[in-house]
């Protein structure tokens, strides 16, 4: 069992208060491992006040030194890949596979912002004054609080604290309280990598506990949260409060992959497979829907059961594991309250999945598949709402515009699939379906670091993370410049005085 600090000021501290948590393997609910501080306000205004100390500094040195410091941080966690991705599959439960890719693409975005830092990162524009020079800049916004999820916990702070890092603001990052110990192999990364004290500080804790007071410091100028809508929601509403606040989060899915009738029936099936099962269903761009075009839905469900039959379902750690166990016992909860949904809205249960009590899977929160056939109604829940599990509707269609108009009808726009091989109806549904991350012939998962990520209504704020999040920590600012003995104005304005 390993014990846990916060790491403030580059100093690795205990909670003011002494108290701890704990960091549970949700394959085997009784091991432990790890004891992390349960931090509180205090904790959060050490580490704020570390963070506005250490800003001045940071953000005057060059640009490209502060991104070299990610080519440390590349080479020490290149070397503990293994050693982290081990740590991952125990703490969160998705397979090694999985994890290692997870600590992958968080290497890919500290390599990206290192590119990053000796590219142009602003915009000569002309005057309409010929002696002017204009140019678009950016600025660091200050001191970022980051607050992540357990389900990728190595590469969305990387997403999150990369960007903000690079361009000169400090940071203080709040980790999951499901997966400190990750959050923690991040610390010890980025103090070991050489990044000065102050300018990344991780507070370990519950979210009412660290997350809220942490929304609210007035020290803190943007806040940067991947997770639910609810604590999203709310996070919005204390930010639009403050002053100079700024939110960008990035919250739910109900993800849908549209199966046309040109489609290729191989691609949509390992499409389906990997979009509703992968990481057990339990990421933002998971996909809960397929919608299929009726005709298709009989030879689909033919060939698709047998293949979520066959998921191997057991230990992370296990190279053959397809599908972990869920994260907690809200979890499980959760996909069986809507596992349950799905049959009082009528749907015919082609696979009902539950809670594995066999054996070893029963010390753990292991849950087989659910997959049934409902077709559309406005009115139902079950076919709207995040499940975040391993629980998939098959749902047919007509027309594509029906298609459409399904897809579109929940509040989340986050990621869709459209598989077919007409490119026609391809591009209709590009154009037509509300989301962020859009995929043709290819499953709802796997975004890349250098691309935007994010959604529409209830899965964002509109300014997506990975590398389009450098619009939410910098500010835009111009910056004209006159060569002239004289000063001309823009717009034809006349200077005589
Ligand atoms: C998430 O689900 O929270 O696109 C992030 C993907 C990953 C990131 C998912 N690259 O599936």
């Amino acid at each position: 069992m390993k014990k846990g600090d916060n790491y403030i000021n580059g100093e690795w501290r205990e909670a003011e208060g002494g108290a701890t948590f704990e960091s549970r393997n949700p394959s085997r609910w009784e091991e432990v491992l790890g004891v992390f501080p349960r931090s509180g306000e205090a904790d959060v205004r050490s580490a704020v006040s570390a963070a506005e100390r250490a800003y001045p500094a940071w953000r005057r040195i060059s640009r490209i030194r502060r991104g070299e410091l990610f080519d440390n941080f590349v080479q020490l966690a290149r070397a503990e890949h293994e050693d982290i991705s081990r740590t991952m599959a125990q703490e969160c439960g998705k397979a090694i596979n999985e994890a290692r890719a997870d600590v992958t693409e968080g290497i890919h975005m500290a390599q990206y912002v290192f590119g990053t830092a000796r590219m142009p990162h602003g915009d000569v524009v002309s005057s309409e004054i010929a002696e002017k020079d204009a140019f678009i800049l950016r600025k660091p916004k200050g001191e970022v609080a980051a607050i992540t999820p357990w389900n990728f916990p190595f590469a969305v702070p990387l997403w999150l604290l990369g960007p903000s890092l690079v361009e000169g603001n400090t940071v203080v990052f709040k980790p999951s309280e499901e997966t400190p110990l990750v959050g923690h192999r991040l610390a010890d990364l980025f103090h070991r990598a050489g990044f000065p004290p102050g300018v990344v500080n991780v507070v370990h804790g519950l979210g009412e506990e660290v997350g809220a007071p942490l929304v609210r410091h007035p020290g803190i100028d943007v806040v940067l949260f991947t997770g639910s809508y609810e604590v999203g929601s709310e996070i919005k509403r204390i930010c639009a409060g403050g002053p100079y606040k700024m939110a960008a989060c990035e919250m739910g899915g109900k993800n849908a992959i549209i199966v046309d009738e040109d489609a290729d029936l191989n691609i949509a099936l390992k499409a389906c497979l990997l979009s509703a099962f992968k990481t057990t269903g339990q990421r933002c761009v998971s996909a809960g829907r397929v919608i299929l075009h009726e005709t298709l839905l009989e030879p689909f469900a033919e060939r698709f059961l047998p293949l979520v039959q066959r998921i191997q379902i057991g230990d992370p750690l296990d190279k053959d594991t397809f599908m972990g166990p869920l994260i907690n016992e809200a979890g499980l909860k959760k996909v069986q309250y809507y596992n349950d949904l799905a049959e009082q809205e009528g749907a015919e249960i082609l696979l009902k999945g539950g809670r594995m009590e066999d054996g070893r899977l029963g010390e753990g929160w292991f849950m087989s598949p659910s997959v049934y056939i409902l077709p559309h109604k406005p009115s139902s829940r079950v076919l709207k709402e995040e499940v975040f599990g391993p629980h998939v509707a098959l749902i047919p269609y007509k027309t594509l515009e029906q298609a459409i108009h399904i897809y579109n009808d929940t509040e989340y726009g986050l990621s869709m699939a459209v598989i077919t091989q007409n490119y026609r109806k391809a591009r209709t549904v590009l154009r037509e379906c509300e989301f962020g991350l859009g995929y043709f012939n290819l499953p709802t998962i796997g975004a890349e670091v250098h691309l935007p990520f994010g959604g529409m209504k209830k899965s964002g704020t509109g300014l997506p993370s990975a590398s389009a999040l450098v619009d939410a920590v910098t500010h835009r600012i111009a910056w004209t410049v006159n060569h002239s003995e004289d000063i001309e104005m823009a717009q034809g304005l006349k200077t005589e005085v």
